[in-house]
């Protein structure tokens, strides 16, 4: 019996009523619809603190940054959803990347990223939908040996997008949504049976 795939569908911002989160969500029933077990975070819901050498020495890695480095580590694939802000990605998503790429006893290095594949998306209400974000959040999580998927995709006008129930109007964006979630699956599927 093939192994299940567990991915960790997420959003990079903090916003309540994240135009991204609603969209990591639309992929992330994608890959349910193929097949994987999927776990939706919203990154509002581990709030951590900034980032300092001086705090990890004395206090060790936060709660939250823990959980998060945890949930990282408990799944095959992420899909990532994060708005850019001034053309890179957003404080929040770096910091907690930054705190969960920290070693911790026993640990491998990396041992959130190393070996994991990513697709990533961005929303935005303008023109270019994030896409610049993207750029940088490819190369980020490249440089930690992450495998990032050449497929992605920048909504533009994200505030026109969404109908009440989550589902987006356009039903051709709405399908290639769906379908980045199950690409991710196919390829996590794939890379765990070897
Ligand atoms: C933005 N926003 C924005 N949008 C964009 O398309 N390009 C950009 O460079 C920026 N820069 C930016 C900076 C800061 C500090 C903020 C607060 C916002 C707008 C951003 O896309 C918008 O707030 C989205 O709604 C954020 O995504 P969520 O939180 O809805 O997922």
């Amino acid at each position: 019996m093939s192994k299940l795939v567990k991915i960790l569908a997420f959003n990079g911002s903090l916003r309540a009523d994240s135009w991204n989160y609603k969209l990591v969500r639309i992929a992330g029933q994608g890959a349910e619809q193929a097949g994987a077990e999927v776990s939706y975070l919203h990154l509002n819901e581990l709030p951590m603190p900034l980032f300092s050498e001086e705090l990890e020495a004395e206090q060790g890695m936060p709660p939250n940054a823990k959980k998060f480095k945890e949930l990282l580590k408990a799944h095959d694939g992420f899909l990532i959803a994060s708005p850019e802000y001034n053309s890179s990605i957003t404080a929040a998503l770096k910091n907690a990347i930054d705190w969960a790429s920290r070693a911790e006893p026993g640990d491998a290095m990396l041992a959130a990223f190393k070996g994991k594949t990513a697709l990533i998306m961005s929303a935005s209400p303008g023109a270019l939908g994030g896409l610049r974000g993207l750029v940088h959040l490819r190369a980020i999580l490249g440089n930690i040996s992450v495998m990032v998927l050449p497929e992605q995709h920048a909504l533009i006008q994200a505030h026109k997008q969404f109908d009440s129930d989550g589902k987006l109007v356009d039903e051709e964006i709405q399908e290639k949504i769906l379908g980045l979630g199950r690409r991710l699956t196919e390829v996590c599927a794939k890379l765990i049976r070897e």
